[in-house]
């Protein structure tokens, strides 16, 4: 379509190394949907005739027919998406075919089609986690009530209430919708009309093309237009974070499932077995979901390096935008769908759980706090609980086979009223400051992440069904 100028056929080598057909062939449903607003924009700007729009738009959609069973193969020859459907059209369609690329550039052309195409993925991506966050709030409602080892430095801590650690990353899912919002909102202007970077001589209303892709505005700048790429970055960090919170959720997961820690049960449908090892039920899924996350990371780099330095407006370079994307989208389709049923039949090992409590010591940061209140400084406290325990693992002994003696010899501010409260639940139910472990501090989380829900909800349904 551009060979007039040239004196000799392009090498293959070149066909093959420039052609993106591997890549864009997904984007075809997206493009003629484009090319359609085109069609329409160019015959309301009176380039051309009712019955040359009415002839575009059908033959525009036999060609789509033709993809989707499969009849029309692309050829490599005619470089990519873009191409092949426009040189079927006009062999469908003869000169008639020819005017479809009037007042467009292909640079323009793939600044719509892929935005169309992610505000597609973004959409179904975003009900997805929906789902997600849905089964994490499933799992804090029916564990509110059981008390866990909590960890630091991969410790043990203080007892929680497991509800309050599914809500923790709750919390963290729920701000990666945000940033996914906030792609959305970012992505949904309309660059068609932009033409090859300097916009068009012909008179195309540029706010119909974007009314008609049911984009919230056409682009303010015509060389932005097909340069920009900020939309794939703003995409990969909502994927990239939400990834690294999926992979520690599954890290958690991991570790909590084992045979050392055993606090979790995971659903034996999604483990898997060893094949020479016959005991073995191993974590596979989640081990994977931590493996796949570095793919993406590294997708986020490639795309700013490539934009890092790019000149205005369009380069090559930005084709390759596509590589990167399609593996992330498939990534991420992938981790959504296989975590959340994952997730909700994740059960609690209740006797694995107990065993973290059994020597008490857990519960040094209750003593202190205790003593606290009968007036010894925290410092002081601090240290005597310490002393104590010191002195338990010395003797072979432990917080909860102490006698009240032996309590008051080596912390003579101890009394009854400590020894009847000292134990797992009571130190959960007492850590009421907003936002702690306490039930219910809990309980108020979950309506707060009930009400998230709703709010994720009604921003779906603003969005519009799609696009003919
Ligand atoms: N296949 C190209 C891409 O994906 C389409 C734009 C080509 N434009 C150009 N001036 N060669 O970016």
């Amino acid at each position: 379509m551009w060979k007039s100028r040239f004196s000799e056929d392009t090498a293959d080598v070149v066909l093959k190394f420039t052609q993106s057909l591997d890549m864009d062939w997904h984007l075809a449903e997206a493009d003629i949907k484009g090319s359609k607003a085109h069609v329409k924009t160019l015959a309301s700007a009176g380039l051309i005739t009712q019955e040359e729009e009415k002839a575009l738009l059908t033959g525009l959609d036999q060609v789509l027919d033709e993809i989707k069973s499969g009849k029309l193969e692309p050829l490599i020859k005619l470089e990519d998406v873009h191409m092949n459907i426009e040189a079927r059209l006009t062999e469908i369609l003869g000169d008639i075919g020819r005017k479809l690329h009037t007042a467009r550039s292909r640079n323009d052309q793939i600044a719509t089609t892929l935005r169309l195409f992610l505000r597609e993925q973004l959409l179904e991506i975003a009900s997805k986690v929906e789902t997600f966050l849905e089964s994490i709030l499933d799992r804090a409602e029916n564990h509110m009530n059981f008390v866990v080892p909590g960890y630091t430095h991969l410790r043990r801590a203080q007892p929680i209430s497991m509800g309050h650690y599914w809500m923790s990353h709750f919390w963290a899912f729920a701000r990666d919708f945000s940033r996914l919002k906030a792609a959305l909102e970012a992505l949904n202007e309309c660059p068609l009309g932009s033409a090859a970077l300097a916009g068009s001589t012909f008179p195309l209303d540029r706010h119909l093309s974007a009314k008609l892709l049911r984009f919230f505005k056409p682009t303010e700048n015509s060389i932005d237009s097909v340069a920009n790429r900020d939309y794939i970055a703003d995409f990969y960090h909502f994927a990239s974070l939400f990834l690294v919170h999926c992979s520690r959720l599954a890290e958690d997961l991991i570790i909590y499932s084992s045979d050392e820690f055993g606090i979790v049960q995971l659903p034996d449908a999604f483990c898997t077995g060893s094949s020479i090892m016959p005991q073995k039920k191993n974590p596979d899924v989640l081990e994977l979901v931590r493996g796949k996350v570095g793919q993406v990371l590294g997708s986020y780099m490639d795309l700013l390096i490539m934009l890092k330095g790019l000149p205005l407006a369009y380069n090559r370079d930005l084709q390759e935008d596509k590589r990167s994307l399609m593996n992330v989208l498939q990534t991420l389709h992938g981790i959504l769908d296989v975590l959340p049923p994952l997730i909700l039949k994740v059960e609690i090992d209740v006797d694995g759980a107990s065993k973290a409590f059994e020597d008490g010591f857990i519960l040094a940061t209750d003593v202190a706090d205790y003593l606290v209140l009968k007036g010894v400084p925290f410092r002081k406290a601090h240290w005597l609980v310490g002393n104590a325990i010191k002195w338990c693992l010395n003797e072979g002994k432990n917080f909860l086979d102490l006698s009240l003696e032996e309590w008051r010899s080596l912390i003579p501010q101890f009394d009854e009223e400590i020894l009847e409260n000292l134990n797992p639940r009571s130190s959960v139910e007492r850590r009421k400051t907003y936002g702690g472990t306490a039930f219910s501090e809990v309980m108020r989380q979950l309506s707060e992440g009930k009400k998230i829900i709703e709010e994720v909800e009604k921003f779906l349904s603003l969005w519009p069904e799609d696009v003919d």
